[in-house]
């Protein structure tokens, strides 16, 4: 029985005390609970004592940093969520039944963030199932929501989003391509999920789910699921508890059924729905947008070759086994290149340029399939598992679909960003670790190249010590034996030596895997082209611009790789015969235009604003607001940070909310 709910006051109940009655918390610190009190909350680690005969006991510890999961709880193995969408509101009236693989009696622990609970529901006997908050929302992790079962295997919560959910962001009709209706997607990696319905929101759970959404008909629905059933009209009483059949039947709703029969991590839930059309590109592949037929035409276009790369990455890391693979260009406003939601990628329309560049972010996405989607990291802490393997896996698609010397530049690139990472870090080196310590660390914070270039390197030096061949069969084999599982570094690397014998005499595994920095043995790419490229950027610094006739054959990637390797200020004329001479400040390549305008600001060329200014509200992608937000506020002078202020409170409403939680936080170390 809980005595106790809402904030705790801790320093009254507790004493802290190193060596106290078997009390132990896995951070290491040790507490008295004071009776009468069953279940305590400090800071985000939840201890839950209870009272045995010989004392205090230890009941439990989580699973994660990243979650309220508790690890001697049941994990859900099936949701089944009835969702009613307000766009007047912007909020969803829910209900998510949960199913636990066996009855369970006591406390289960589920995360929220910016959701209120209305009811919980025992489905078998109708009756209330007795449910509390034992903490108040932390902004980072929400709240534990506590249900108390007994011998109870399944529980119907009903709930309401909040107009703030991080994971949801509504867009109105005038912030949409149509113009005519609104749009709303989700974004759940990291720790958002939790936001859109209450769940072990923890990759080290997996679980099916079935969804019932109910919308204004023009709208369509997407999912990153299978489609159950055509759209039909809703049928009264089939929402249950989740809405009143006065609003679920009144005119103009319609309802479209969805089902993932594959266990899935939470932060790998997704829809968006919205005025959406949709074209096939390949037997496997259908590309949807919202931004009209022009865009669709692009996409579809820039999209084309997705059966050539399945094909790829099957031969090189198995069957593909998610059944589809589509595509979802979602509006400017998109907070990530792509995210590899199951069956349906999730893309930023900046990745349509026209030129087939796009490639490398579908190749990265449809790379999770198999690092990430079907072999998921456990936690966070392990989050190399799922992106560096994924880099490794993406330039191996690349390099068969577009050639070695593409994947080679792309590599390039790479080592330039977890170079510069290092400095980002210098004073925080923790999170240059390939396994970092990320206890009470909010993800979004520290999002960085780390995990994917280190993770890349880190793999790439295995592949140079037993040689492509091995590495080959090794990864296969890693990829059939983990399918469907949640694993942690120590699982791979003890996997790695039983396979590789003796690695660990060739390889520091412990430096590559504990240790802060770039070890000794990365490497940095060779080939004629990168090369040539970094030697004319270090040219620069002598005054030297590239001839016509050395960038005749440059693409955007070739542009980016100079750029990124120019010094990080130069002389303001530099910067504007440059541009004079390659027009890089217009260039329709995000990734150029970007770098440009970093280098352009950092070296104090005023004449950029208007340019950084219009970027910035044009798109909301992170990968371009961290540089220039960051750029602008290290800037010479006041007017670069009063300019950063002044562009983010004009278009702050046009972000995703994770993606203004992280321009805000750059604003707040430098106000
Ligand atoms: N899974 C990531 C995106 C992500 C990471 C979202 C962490 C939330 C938290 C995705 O696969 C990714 O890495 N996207 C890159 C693409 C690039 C590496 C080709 C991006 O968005 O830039
Ligand atoms: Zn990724």
């Amino acid at each position: 029985m809980l005595h106790r709910q809402g904030t705790l006051d801790w320093p009254p109940l507790f004493n802290k005390d190193r060596k106290m009655r078997g009390i132990h918390c896995a951070g290491a610190e040790r507490y008295t609970v004071r009776e009468p009190l069953t279940e305590v909350v400090v800071a985000h680690r939840i201890i839950e004592v209870d009272i045995h005969r010989r004392g205090w006991r230890r009941k439990m510890a989580r699973l994660d940093p990243h979650s309220y999961t508790d690890s001697s709880h049941p994990l859900a193995k099936h949701v089944a969520l009835t969702l009613y969408f307000d766009f007047a509101a912007n909020t969803i009236h829910g209900s998510a039944l949960l199913t636990l693989p066996s009855a369970h009696t006591g406390h289960l622990l589920l995360d929220t963030r910016s959701l209120l609970v209305h009811s919980v529901i025992d489905p078998v006997s109708g009756a209330p199932i007795p449910f509390s908050f034992p903490s108040s929302d932390d902004p980072v992790f929400g709240r534990p929501l506590s249900l108390s079962l007994s011998a109870q295997s399944a529980a119907l919560i009903v709930f309401c989003t909040s107009p703030s959910s991080s994971a949801l962001q509504w867009l109105s009709p005038a912030q949409t391509a149509s113009k005519a209706y609104p749009f709303v997607y989700t974004q759940c990696q990291s720790i958002h999920a939790r936001s859109i319905f209450p769940c072990q929101d923890t990759p080290a759970a997996r679980l099916t789910f079935s969804a019932r959404l109910n919308l204004p008909s023009p709208l369509t629905a997407v999912m990153a699921a299978a489609r159950a059933a055509d759209t039909r009209d809703p049928i009264a009483g089939e929402a249950g508890p989740a809405c009143s059949d006065a609003l679920w039947c009144s005119p103009g709703r319609a309802v479209e059924e969805f089902v993932m029969d594959r266990p899935i991590p939470t932060y790998l839930f997704a829809f968006a729905a919205g005025c959406i059309a949709s074209r096939d590109v390949g037997p496997r592949t259908r590309v949807h947008a919202e931004g009209g037929l022009v865009l669709l035409d692009a996409a579809a276009r820039e999209f084309a070759g997705a059966e050539d790369m399945i094909r790829a990455g099957e031969a090189l890391f198995g069957p593909y086994e998610w059944g589809r693979f589509d595509l979802l260009v979602l509006p400017p406003s998109f907070p990530y290149g792509g995210m590899e939601n199951p069956m349906m990628v999730f893309l930023t329309p900046t990745v349509i340029k026209g030129d087939a560049s796009g490639a490398q972010v579908v190749a990265h996405e449809l790379a999770h399939s198999w690092t990430g989607n079907l072999i998921t990291n456990k936690t966070n802490e392990h989050f190399w598992l799922n992106e560096g393997f994924t880099t490794y896996a993406e330039r191996r698609i690349v390099e068969v679909v577009q050639g070695e010397e593409r994947a080679v530049l792309n590599t390039g690139i790479g080592w330039k960003g977890l170079n510069e990472e290092m400095e980002r870090f210098a004073d925080n080196m923790e999170f240059t670790k390939l396994k970092p310590n990320l206890e009470g660390i909010d993800p979004d914070e520290v999002y960085s190249q780390v995990p994917y270039e280190k993770g890349f390197q880190f793999l790439w030096r295995i592949e140079r010590q037993i040689g492509r061949l091995a590495f080959d069969v090794f990864v296969k084999k890693y990829i059939a034996t983990f399918k469907f599982q949640s694993i942690d570094t120590e699982t791979f690397l003890e996997f790695l030596k039983v396979n590789v014998p003796g690695i660990e005499n060739q390889i520091d595994l412990k430096l590559w895997v504990e240790g802060t920095g770039i070890p000794p043995d990365a490497m940095e790419p060779v080939s004629t082209i990168y090369s040539k490229i970094v030697s004319l950027a270090n040219e620069f610094k002598q005054g030297k611009i590239p001839k016509e006739e050395e960038v005749a054959d440059w693409s955007g990637q070739e542009w980016e790789l100079y750029i990124e390797n120019l010094p990080k200020s130069v002389e303001a004329s530099q910067v504007a015969s440059l541009d004079a001479r390659y027009q890089l400040a217009e260039s329709r390549d995000y990734e150029v235009k970007v770098a440009f305008l970093q280098l352009a600001v950092s070296s104090g060329c005023k004449e950029y604003h208007g340019e950084v200014e219009s970027t910035l509200k044009q798109v909301g992608r992170m990968k371009y607001l961290r540089p220039l937000y960051t750029a602008l506020v290290h800037g010479t002078g006041d007017e670069e940070k009063m300019l950063a202020r002044r562009i983010f409170a004009e278009a702050r409403d046009s972000y995703h909310p994770i993606a203004q939680g992280v321009v805000q936080s750059i604003l707040a170390k430098h106000s």
